[in-house]
């Protein structure tokens, strides 16, 4: 017997890839010198979100990429982040065929959501979960080129 939440679970979209991981460090030139220089990874962007506080870097490799993340902004979550653990990790970026669709089967399951509908990102329409419903992670969606909420937000 099928209840309703298992109903809504079957309609989960799948996950396609892991977009992106993200690292928070003090100096993106600094962090650049070891993931692009030593590391090898390629650079595609650098660019300021003065709207975020923050200025990122994303280095591909495989089917996913590498952001680091430097908080330009002391006022910034992220930039209490850096203060209180230091550089380290940050978050993981799921990419989603429908972001405002896995939005809400998420909160229909009770997930508790930092941005409850998507939102202008560097790279497409993002919307970040609390880390209190995933287990610690801070988890932030995408969704894939092509998807609705890309059109929506005017890209
Ligand atoms: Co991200």
């Amino acid at each position: 017997m099928n209840t309703a939440v298992d109903l809504v679970r079957a309609r989960l979209p799948r996950l396609s890839r892991v977009h992106h991981i993200a690292v928070v460090v003090h100096d993106l030139d600094a962090a650049l010198g070891f993931y692009r220089d030593l590391l090898g990874l390629e650079l595609e962007t650098v660019l300021p979100i003065p709207s975020d506080g923050v200025r990122i870097a994303f280095l591909p490799v495989g089917q996913t990429k590498v952001e680091l993340v430097e908080p330009t902004d002391p006022t910034t979550g992220v930039a209490r982040f850096l203060e209180a653990r230091g550089e380290g990790f940050h978050h993981v970026c799921f990419e989603v065929p429908n972001i405002n669709e896995a939005l809400t089967r998420l909160a229909i399951d009770g997930i508790q959501l930092i941005d409850t509908a998507a939102r202008k990102g560097a790279e497409g329409p993002v919307a970040f979960l609390h880390p209190r419903s995933c287990h610690g992670l801070l988890v932030e969606l995408i969704e894939a080129p092509g998807g609705p909420a890309w059109s929506s937000l005017g890209y």
